[in-house]
């Protein structure tokens, strides 16, 4: 017997509403986005992203930073990390940024990421030119080094299964709208660099 149908959104139509993203753009005066940062375990993409949110809210830009630690510790506490789960965990995080730019938002992203296929997606959601992938480009060695949550120890005693790039795949960006090389510039620097990027792609007057 049929109780109900398992594809429920088929039955689910768009509602239109009158006060759209650009209403609520022009509101705050900004041109909403995505910045999407990317890069392995102890990369640097929450320290970089927080510096970055400070510059704009200091310029009294209209902000908000989703962060995969603490994201995981409510909306995504039910995900672990299989390949499975990160590509949920991305699904949800890009349609939560969606929202986020439709309410006029400049958003920040700091998840590790690992595959294009669910980066893409996350772009294609969003209009043309909404979306700016940030690679925040460390090598693991680098990344292992500093080992400031002590993880990759961790993962490389075998206590921490499918860790991003011991036992789990990382997949580098390949034409990302703004490169960091960590090796060369410190956290500020990396952070200005965000903020001149922007200024030159008119995100940011
Ligand atoms: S993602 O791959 O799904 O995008 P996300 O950015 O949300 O990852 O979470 C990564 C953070 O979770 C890391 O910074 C680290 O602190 C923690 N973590 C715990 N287990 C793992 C693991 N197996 N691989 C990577 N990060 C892990």
């Amino acid at each position: 017997m049929l109780h109900f149908a398992l594809r429920r959104s088929q039955n689910i139509h768009y509602q239109h509403v009158d006060v759209n993203k650009d209403a609520r753009a022009q509101a705050k005066g900004q041109q909403p986005s995505v910045l999407w940062f990317t890069g392995l375990s102890g990369a640097g993409k929450s320290t970089i992203a927080n510096l970055v949110e400070k510059k704009l809210h200091a310029q009294g830009r209209h902000t908000y930073l989703l962060d995969g630690d603490n994201v995981r510790h409510g909306l995504n506490k039910d995900l672990g990390f299989t390949d499975a789960d990160r590509v949920e965990n991305i699904r949800r995080v890009a349609e939560v940024s969606k929202l986020m730019v439709d309410a006029g938002l400049i958003v920040l992203t700091a998840f590790i990421s690992p595959f294009r296929a669910e980066r893409r997606m996350a772009r294609e959601s969003l209009a043309e030119g909404e979306f700016i992938e940030v690679f925040v480009d460390t090598p693991l060695n680098v990344a292992e080094e500093r080992d400031v949550k002590g993880l990759y120890k961790k993962a490389r005693r075998g206590e921490l299964k499918n860790f991003t790039g011991i036992d789990s795949a990382y997949e580098q960006p390949e034409s990302p709208e703004i490169r960091l090389d960590t090796t060369q510039l410190s956290a500020e620097q990396a952070a200005d660099a965000v903020i001149d990027a922007l200024k030159l792609q008119g995100i940011i007057g």
